[in-house]
């Protein structure tokens, strides 16, 4: 959701205006200040705990989300109200919730300890008294770190499951340039979070509830958990999560330890902290380090070397989740699956997952458009419907609801993903951190022919197949997509859209010949018609595009809670095998050079290194 303005740094002055009907308990707050209008340019929910603390930032962007909404809908109307356990999560939810008790709200839906996953908040929402909540309110920063001077941020999503459209962030945001106060109760008790049942704050219902239940009982219609629990207990199947010190933790135990009979010892960082631990909660090479080297790699995916190398023989499958768990990063021993080609082995083995064996296969399928083409290769052979979109999990949500909306056909069941670590399915409408570690225990299981016994031992006659032999196989069959992204964390915006500015212009022309071979084929700016609305989205990034399908696409992040963050995405598409092997870093070092030189990144931006490379 977009941010509201930045109320007032000169000062607040908030007057408090009893209103005469609703004394003793119902007051509204009178917003002033308003001419100060910082942060409008960025749309991201995520900003510094400052920022939402100061003044009535909190308050304002809570009564433009509950304005925006049909009022006669949310009257009466339940509501969820639950976030990823980082700082100030507590305080604003109770914020959040005399505020909805104050602006007519029926009922409140809170997770147990104010806990609850952003794939959860999107189950509840759908199954949950056959889907009876209208909205709900996810209090975090995804995977930007937590605590006092960290990000705090809110997501809201429809009654749908899916995160809010365009249209409506947009109409909240206007609201809350024009607001002039918000309303709220006073005189009420904070709700203990800790303990499951029902209370009443100034006569509207809330409930707190177990927050994992919904979830669970979802995954158990996607997956074979007998099957997952038969591959667990296997001798040669070893398995370790890294829940990062985020909201992943309180679902890791119940799914993996409860459910399907993993060891304790395999939940690293699954409880959750206000602070994460004092980490980054994104989980990719460098944030999940402990992970990584866990299962034997250094932060460039190289496998490690000398006495490193000699410790404990790696698990044959690691994954981790970031704050709100619906990001994942999968790991084989040695081996890291970039999310790009974790979207294409799950295609290329969906008949693995019950959800989409079940419909006879895959009914569509899409990828961001920086997210590499190997998706597009599955796809085209299995004749599945496949589309590229703009950045960001809102614009798979049209293409799940196709049919809904009036399309002629339904592109159930789907299957999504982008290369910044999110993977998931219309069994939700969020990607989905854990269901992509379950998709794939699921392709494991299947290569391995891995069945029930009855005891719950799997029949182990083989040498297990493990992730590497999965997606090496998986190259030689449909050619590897190599691929990498350099970011470029808190640049100062101007240079940033400078050089966007530049590489727009065209630096270079069709037909140019940019050494090692590449010859330039075009630059575009992606622009995308949502074929479900006609929606049109525009500027999503520029792509030098080369004549053998290489590209090197730009794009400006739209999470970064600090200046701009430039991403530059490297990929090169291999056919033959005997060259697959080689090691990513050397076979894109031309790519990245091109790129480098013609967006002129460093004379712009001021850095000759990337912050961060996946
Ligand atoms: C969030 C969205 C994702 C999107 C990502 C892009 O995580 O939920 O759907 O891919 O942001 O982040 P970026 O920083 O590249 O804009
Ligand atoms: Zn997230």
């Amino acid at each position: 959701p977009p941010p509201p303005p930045r109320l007032g740094s000169g000062g607040w002055r908030v007057a408090l205006l009893v209103i005469a009907a609703v004394v003793p308990f119902f007051f509204i707050f009178f917003l002033f200040a308003h001419e100060e209008k910082e942060g409008e340019g960025k749309k991201t929910g995520a900003k510094k705990v400052a920022v939402w603390k100061e003044g009535c930032y909190l308050n304002n962007f809570v009564q433009g989300v509950l304005d925006t909404f049909p009022q006669e809908e949310l009257k009466g109307s339940t509501i969820i109200v639950s976030g990823d356990g980082r700082f100030y999560n507590p305080p604003a939810i109770q914020t959040i919730i005399r505020m909805a008790a104050a602006n007519g709200v029926g009922r409140v839906w809170v997770g147990k300890g104010g806990l609850m996953s952003t794939p959860a908040v999107s189950a509840v929402l759908r199954e949950r008294e056959g889907g009876a909540a209208y909205a709900g309110l996810v209090l975090t920063a995804s995977h930007n770190p937590g605590g006092p001077d960290e990000d705090f941020g809110i997501k809201f999503n429809t009654a749908s499951g899916s995160p809010a459209t365009e249209v409506i962030t947009d109409a909240v945001y206007a609201r809350t340039l024009e607001l002039k106060s918000y309303r709220t109760v006073e005189g009420t008790p904070d709700v203990n979070l800790d303990v499951v049942g029902k209370t009443k704050v100034a006569g509207m219902d809330v409930e707190v509830i177990d927050p994992v239940e919904e979830y669970v009982a979802l995954l158990k219609t996607v997956f074979d958990f007998p099957t997952l629990r038969a591959l667990l207990a296997r001798p040669d199947f070893s398995f370790v999560f890294d829940g990062m010190h985020g909201v992943a933790g309180a679902y890791a135990s119940r799914v993996f330890v409860d459910e399907l009979g993993a060891s304790e010892e395999s939940l690293l960082r699954c409880d959750p902290r206000e602070d994460f631990g004092g980490s980054h909660p994104d989980p990719n090479l460098a944030y999940a380090s402990g992970l990584v080297r866990r299962m034997g790699l250094d932060s460039s995916a190289q496998p490690l070397q000398g006495a490193a190398a000699d410790a404990a023989e790696p698990p044959t499958l690691g994954a981790a989740a970031d704050g709100d768990a619906d990001r994942n990063m999968i790991l084989g021993r040695r081996f890291f699956v970039t999310p790009s080609d974790s979207l294409a082995v799950i295609a290329a083995n969906a008949a693995a997952v019950p959800y989409f064996a079940r419909a006879g296969g895959l009914g569509g399928a899409a990828r961001s458009m920086p997210t590499s083409g190997a998706l597009d290769r599955v796809c085209e052979r299995q004749g599945v419907p496949m589309f590229e979109t703009p950045t960001g999990w809102k614009f798979f949500g049209n293409l799940m609801d196709a049919k809904e909306m009036g399309h002629e056909r339904s592109y159930f069941p789907f299957l999504c993903g982008e290369e910044s670590f999110g993977t998931g399915s219309d069994h939700v409408r969020e990607k989905d951190g854990l269901w992509a570690v379950l998709a794939w225990m699921s392709v494991i299981a299947h290569r391995n022919k891995v069945e029930t016994t009855g005891d719950g031992g799997g029949t182990a006659t083989a040498p297990l197949i493990g992730v590497q032999e999965i997606v090496e196989g998986h190259w030689r069959e449909y050619g590897r997509n190599f691929y990498s992204r350099y970011d470029y964390e808190g640049v100062a915006s101007e240079g940033a859209e400078a050089m966007t500015d530049n590489l727009r212009a065209g630096p270079a022309q069709p037909g140019d010949d940019l050494g090692s071979g590449f010859e330039l084929k075009g630059i575009d700016d992606f622009e995308y018609t949502d074929p479900i609305d006609g929606s049109v989205s525009k500027n999503q990034g520029v792509r030098v595009l080369f004549t053998d399908g290489s590209r090197v696409v730009f794009r400006l992040s739209g999470t970064g809670s600090v200046g701009a963050t430039v991403r530059m995405y490297i990929e090169k598409y291999e056919p033959d095998p005997s060259k697959q092997g080689l090691m990513t870093a050397d076979v894109l070092r031309p790519l990245v050079d091109i790129g480098l030189k013609m967006s002129r990144l460093e004379e712009f931006t001021g850095r000759s290194s990337p912050t961060v490379i996946t």
